[in-house]
């Protein structure tokens, strides 16, 4: 059993420890590692050899990145629960793991005091840079942070009103996608599961739903009942059918659900109250985790592109934790697609 207080019986191996084993200077090995072109062939066998004996690990890539000496990446999102987060990481994980770098991830909760508490902790421990999707609308902290050399790049949430580098997803396209969907099925009653207004994935959505009514030349008064959730999980999801008229003239024949975790709390509950999805209920969710396809029925939902996303993200981080004097910040927006399932069709 490995004590872990007890200091490691090895020092970690550093490039002064090649250098000395070889026979020649610090920098030579620095060149060595990372512009061999500039080291003489013999010289570089020499230090490749006791790279070899030593079995010393460069960590070569942290050292590229400005400000921090960390071999770790922050990686916050508002949600772990939310399998939308998970399979966005994979797309991050990737393109770290080709830096040798790795992820520290943290869930802020929705909560802003846990998401201040998890930046300073990645702050102390001198990470180049953090993947977030803010807990709040105001992000001015996180300007800060990069003014304090920390790379800050947006996940999920536009940057344009920040000057930070930002990977997100057209959410207002997306929200119009879900609503054209129900109307082109003749819907005209489309209850709306959202979340709260300042969650901007959420007013995004909104804006969206009620842009595609309009543009039907419908009232989004009339169409559109809102149910603001507190949280976007299932259970909430499910909950939220109580405030809804599920019965009789003038009731809902749609369901929007802002995401696919809340679709999926509200297909439990309307199956639990004998509603038949599609039949008498019309229900799509947003993310298209992997789940939807596999429900009974399949859920239909707006895709956003995952991977793409999660892998973006890591490549603008990269570069903005690099703080190359040519860099500039950007926005990458990604667009969603409909993907239509069991779950609406006629
Ligand atoms: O974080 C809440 C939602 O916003 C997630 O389900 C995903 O849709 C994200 O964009």
């Amino acid at each position: 059993m490995t004590d872990i207080h007890k200091p490691a019986e090895r020092r970690r191996l550093s490039m002064v420890d090649v250098a000395a084993h070889a026979g020649v200077s610090v920098g030579t090995v620095s060149n060595a590692l990372n512009r061999p072109e500039l080291v003489a062939e013999r010289t570089l066998r020499r230090v490749r050899a006791s790279i070899k004996t030593l079995g010393f690990v460069p960590s070569a890539p942290a050292r590229q990145l400005r400000g921090g000496t960390g071999r770790s990446v922050g990686v916050m999102v508002r949600d772990i629960g939310n399998p939308f987060f998970s399979e966005v990481l994979p797309g991050i994980e990737t393109r770290l793991s080709q830096e040798h770098l790795l992820l520290m991830l943290c869930s802020s909760s929705d909560s802003l005091e846990k998401e201040a508490y998890y930046l300073q902790v990645l702050e102390q421990h001198r990470v180049p840079g953090i993947l977030i999707t803010p807990a709040g609308p105001d992000i001015s902290h996180l300007v800060e942070l990069r003014g304090r050399g920390v790379g800050v790049v947006l996940l999920d949430r536009p940057g344009a009103d920040s000057q930070l580098c930002a990977v997100a997803v057209d959410n207002v396209r997306g929200g119009e996608l879900a609503g054209a969907h129900l109307l082109s099925l003749g819907h005209r009653r489309i209850a709306f599961l959202n979340g709260p207004s300042i969650v901007r994935q959420c007013a995004d959505r909104r804006e969206g739903l009620v842009k595609a009514v309009r543009a039907a030349g419908l009232d989004p008064e009339e169409v559109i009942t809102e149910i603001t959730l507190p949280a976007l999980t299932p259970h909430e999801g499910e909950a939220a059918l109580e405030r809804l008229r599920l019965g009789g003239k003038g009731r809902p024949t749609a369901l929007f659900c802002v995401n696919d975790t809340v679709a999926l709390g509200a297909l439990r509950g309307l199956e639990s109250r004998g509603i038949g999805v599609p039949r008498d209920m019309a229900v799509m969710g947003y993310d298209d985790v992997e789940f939807a396809a596999l429900l009974s029925p399949s859920l239909t939902s707006i895709r956003q592109p995952k991977q793409q996303l999660g892998q973006a993200a890591a490549e603008l981080l990269l570069t903005d934790a690099r703080g190359d004097a040519n860099h500039w910040h950007q926005e990458i927006v990604f667009q969603p697609s409909l993907m239509v399932r069991a779950s609406t069709s006629t």
